[in-house]
């Protein structure tokens, strides 16, 4: 296969640049041993283990003195976990600098890190930028354009405060029906390394001190992206989003030799790149859960790989490991080496359970040592214990949150991640000058819809949810001549006599295991819109914006023009670049696309001589 060849020939040129550009490589965390020693000799077995405990932020809060109490060393905000004063820059800026005050009280008065899902720019926070989501940045195969998303993700994090975020997800994605599989840059391993390592380099910089670096935090560790297909719903999921086909937090079924080949490639780069965090996964291997797991944690991450930062668990997995046995699930995690525990609700159980276990020796001290070693080795690598370190807020940087220069660069990720898949009669480019454009489709006016999940909410949401991104029909509103007539319908009625229908089709926002589905075919809703300005008899051009790829069906020889440009975010304008001609497409496919739900699960990584796809892995045409 043609394509294949020229991508391999692109990728090893991209590594040759990557070798280079990182041959000296960031400051090791263990250079800080020795400050770390000396404060680790003052500290209680309590105080320690306050710096393993990672609560909520509402539940933490709402117990006034909790922080102090149990000398707590993190605090993270899940999806959708808001201030309570509501959803402004203000408001998260404020309840950072209350959290860090609450940490000022405490005897050694060691710094919170904040963590938070910043995964596609500031994502929780109102009038943030939105930048793509990381299958979309595959697309674009730019590893500098992904750090430079990674920088000003960065400084609009900073803006809050928050030093830390969950993120890149390194997840190697196999199977699209995966309700996460948007959250990976690629099926293909090589890819993931590439852009994994530059996201980290965006987020920490040069130097995690660095007042406008961030915490960068490699996920989920190991083999999220290759668990097999099952019908048993997991713990916890809404019966409502049963779809019948369950992959979330399930088993990855796959010998050692293939989890290094596909799984592991992106953890190797990521710890080159010095990231200090690394979140072990929900998910199993081969029956045992990643947090379990002593020999994927300690042998393989640590001692292997010489990871020198910490693990942070996921959002209640510890529980998970023993259901109903939390004092095991306990013991088990952190021996096999998990370093701190994200408890968002039970801070309290959990400290209260990892002080007995210790006593009763079950847990040993040289462990909780070497936890909490590995966290203060970040927080002095990123300044927080610095003699004249503030700890508040640089609110400063609220100048450039959201702002132009931060959204010009978005525009530009959207651009170079569209990816042309059919373009027949030359309906694309359009000129600029074309007499009337017919717009229509669900996501036509949605920024909601083009940022999907993880968005303002855990699960993202339809409609205007953040201020001050572009629609898509605002952007060709913006992108066309004056003497240019922009109409407007949802449905697709209205269509007979423009000169072009742009159709905007697709999913609407989820996120992990509520987006597992069985069927990918467009809804009823899409395959209207489209009949209906085929009906009109004019030249149709089709966007679909998704999570993934999408069954086609009769939308693809109904359309003289397909353009994918998976969730890109709040930046509309990058995908007008493209159709008016500003920008000639160079976006390839960051994943193999079928033509029927029967064949998945497909990619390149398994039997190569059944695949079949509709586009091949690295497929996208340019004008
Ligand atoms: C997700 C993680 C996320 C964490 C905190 C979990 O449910 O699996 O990706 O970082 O929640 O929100
Ligand atoms: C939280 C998310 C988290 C999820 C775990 C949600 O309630 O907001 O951050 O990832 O639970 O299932």
């Amino acid at each position: 296969m043609k394509s294949f060849s020229i991508g391999t020939a692109f990728f090893l040129l991209l590594i040759g640049v990557h070798v280079v550009s990182t041959a000296s490589g960031p400051k090791r965390l263990s250079s800080y041993d020795p400050q770390v020693k000396a404060l680790l000799a003052k500290m209680t077995l309590e105080e320690k283990i306050g710096q393993m405990t990672q609560p909520e932020q509402g539940p933490v809060l709402s117990n006034p003195g909790d922080i102090q109490k149990y000398f707590i060393g993190s605090v993270l905000s899940g999806g959708g976990s808001d201030p309570e004063e509501g959803n402004t820059l203000e408001a998260w800026t404020n309840l950072y600098d209350r959290v860090q005050a609450e940490a000022m009280k405490t005897r050694l008065k060691i710094p919170i890190l904040y963590g938070i899902d910043a995964v596609h720019g500031h994502s929780n926070v109102e009038g943030a930028v939105i930048f793509p989501h990381n299958i979309a940045l595959g697309c674009s195969r730019d590893p500098e354009l992904v750090e430079k998303a990674g920088r000003i993700t960065a400084e609009e994090v900073r803006a809050t405060g928050i030093q830390w975020t969950f993120g890149p997800c390194v997840a190697v994605p196999q199977d699209i029906r995966w309700g996460r599989t948007y959250e990976g840059f690629s099926e293909d391993p090589e890819l993931v390394r590439i852009l994994g390592a530059a996201a980290v380099r965006g987020m920490q910089g040069a130097d995690l001190g660095d007042p406008l670096s961030i915490l960068a935090c490699a996920k989920h560790y190991v083999g999220d992206g290759g668990t097999s297909a099952s019908s048993a719903p997991r713990r916890g999921m809404p019966k409502s989003a049963a779809g019948r086909v369950w992959l979330d937090q399930g088993d990855t079924k796959v010998d050692e030799a293939a989890l290094r080949r596909i799984h592991l490639p992106g953890y190797i780069a990521a710890v080159k790149a010095g990231v200090g965090s690394i979140m072990p996964s929900y998910s199993s291997w081969n029956g045992v859960r990643c947090s379990a797991s002593k020999r994927l944690l300690t042998e393989i991450l640590k001692e292997e790989l010489g990871f020198e930062g910490f693990l942070i668990s996921d959002y209640n997995a510890i529980g998970q490991i023993q259901p109903g046995d939390y004092k095991s699930s306990v013991e088990i995690s952190i021996n096999a080496g998990m370093d701190m525990a994200m408890e968002p609700n039970n801070y309290r159980r959990f400290f209260d359970t990892l002080k007995g276990l210790v006593a009763e020796g079950r847990v040993p001290t040289a462990r909780i040592d070497d936890a909490v070693t590995r966290i203060l080795r970040v927080k002095f690598a990123m300044g927080m214990m610095d003699e004249d370190a503030s700890h508040k807020a640089d609110r400063s940087l609220h100048a450039s949150f959201g702002s132009a220069e931060h959204r010009a660069l978005a525009r530009e990720a959207v651009r170079k991640s569209v990816v042309l898949l059919k373009n027949e009669k030359k309906v694309l480019p359009v000129s600029k000058s074309i007499k009337r454009i017919h717009v229509c489709g669900k996501s036509a006016d949605n920024i909601g819809n083009q940022c999907g999940g993880w968005t303002v909410q855990w699960q993202g949401k339809s409609g205007n949810v953040t201020p001050g991104g572009t629609t898509i029909v605002e952007a060709v509103k913006k992108a066309v001549s004056p003497g240019t007539e922009i109409t407007y319908s949802i449905d697709g009625s209205g269509a007979e006599g423009a000169a072009l229908g742009l159709v905007v089709i697709g999913e609407l926002p989820y996120a992990e295991g509520v987006g597992d589905r069985a069927d990918l075919s467009l809804d009823s809703a899409d395959v209207r819109a489209i009949s209906n300005v085929k009906k009109a008899g004019i030249p149709l051009a089709v966007l679909l914006i998704s999570g993934r790829p999408m069954i086609l069906g009769n939308a693809l020889p109904q359309a003289d023009a397909l353009l994918v440009s998976f969730l890109p975010g709040t930046e509309g304008s990058g995908i007008t670049d493209v159709i008016f001609g500003d920008y000639n497409p160079t976006g390839k496919l960051s994943l193999s696309w079928p033509k029927s739900m029967e064949q998945l699960p497909l990619n390149i990584n398994h039997g190569k001589e059944k695949y079949d796809p509709l586009f091949p892995y690295g497929y996208g045409l340019s004008y």
